[in-house]
């Protein structure tokens, strides 16, 4: 796969007025992504789950351009948000080349997030992937020779990627894979792709609860994250480890080997915090209420042989892995002893999603 076959094959026959709507959810990863080079290219490989209730609606609404230039307004909540422009006119400047539609139209964007503003969970990944799916649909419109299903899907992982890398995962579901690895048939360092092979019926409908232990804005954006990655002393041996732990993990999912998932899951987690520790600038992202969780979780397996585990994003909020035949006491577990480490003793209940879907 290359660039190239992502660029317009031929000029939009047609001008059309109307709009689009699209709801991407997010995605948590298993193996992390944290390093990338050229546009927006990974280091190592990755994989998530797909979320399902942690969504973003779109509302795409477009008309032939009036003036000289393209120029597009931002809603987020029915409340005009030009601080998401410069984001969204990067993001555009990125992709004109492969959708020349995006100079040629005026827009509106409408958008919403199901969970909580300043939540402290990243809407990139919805926000850009619901974007891009809305593009790619008002692109299908315009061409004479529309794409497939199939095509448009990547099309869409596509672009997402170049809004934020981690939202070429949201596009399909329950196992992305982003990032080219040789055990993986099709991986590619340009879309996201279903995870090819079998996986056992205890890693299907997993049960992912976010523990909100700190809301409002990332201590660290993303992209200086990904840059401290350049000059970092461990990273040649972090990029070899998230590979290997890929390859490791496909014999387990097939067997459904959930001990063994528990331990790629939470080491994955603790290194990519481990990366900000030793970095310079340093970070710690967790907050005491973090390892407080973390510390219960453990305990609660191991007097309980529970199958609970935890993952965490680039930030102090706790994901807690399930499976769906243990929901009812992981969630009265979570109600009597981790609630109370969370902000306003606010959590999400969430689950594994096919991805992103257009609405109307
Ligand atoms: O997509 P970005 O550039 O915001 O990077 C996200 C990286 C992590 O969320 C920390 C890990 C991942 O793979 O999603």
């Amino acid at each position: 796969m290359t660039e190239d076959q992502f660029l317009p094959t031929e000029t939009y026959s047609s001008q059309l007025e109307g709009s689009v709507t699209v709801q991407s959810p997010s995605n948590i990863a298993l193996i992390k992504y944290w390093g990338k080079y050229g546009e927006q290219l990974p280091k190592n490989a990755s994989i998530s789950f797909t979320l399902s209730n942690c969504h973003t609606k779109t509302t795409l609404k477009y008309k032939p351009k009036i003036g000289e230039d393209s120029v597009f307004e931002v809603y987020l909540d029915e409340t005009l948000a030009p601080n998401f422009k410069p984001k969204i006119e990067q993001f555009f400047a990125r992709i004109e080349r492969y959708i020349p539609l995006v100079k040629e139209y005026d827009f509106i964007i409408e958008t919403t997030n199901s969970f909580p503003h300043s939540s402290g969970i990243a809407s990139s990944a919805s926000g850009m992937s619901a974007l891009a799916m809305c593009l790619v649909e008002l692109e299908q419109k315009l061409l004479s020779e529309p794409m497939s299903h199939e095509q448009g899907l990547q099309k869409a992982s596509f672009l997402a990627r170049l809004g934020s890398g981690s939202a070429a995962r949201s596009i399909e579901g329950p196992l992305v894979v982003w990032g080219k690895h040789p055990k993986i048939k099709g991986s590619s360092n340009l879309v996201g792709t279903l995870y090819p092979y079998e996986v056992h019926p205890v890693f299907q409908d997993y049960q992912n609860t976010i523990l909100l232990v700190e809301t409002g804005e990332k201590q660290v954006s993303s992209t200086v994250g990904h840059n401290l990655m350049h000059d970092h002393p461990f990273s040649e041996q972090r990029f070899q480890q998230a590979n290997g732990n890929l390859s490791k993990l496909t014999p387990i999912l097939k067997e459904g080997d959930v001990e063994a998932f528990i331990n790629i899951v939470e080491s994955e987690a603790l290194s990519l915090h481990a990366m900000m520790m030793t970095s310079n600038p340093y970070f710690i992202l967790m907050k005491p209420n973090t390892l407080e969780i973390i510390n219960r979780i453990w305990k609660y397996r191991r007097e309980t042989g529970s199958h609970i585990c935890f993952t965490l994003d680039a930030g102090a909020n706790v994901h807690v892995l399930y499976l769906k035949n243990e929901k009812s006491e992981v969630l009265q577990f979570i109600q009597s002893e981790l609630k109370i480490f969370c902000k306003e003793g606010k959590f999400i209940e969430d689950r594994t999603g096919k991805g992103a879907k257009t609405l109307k």
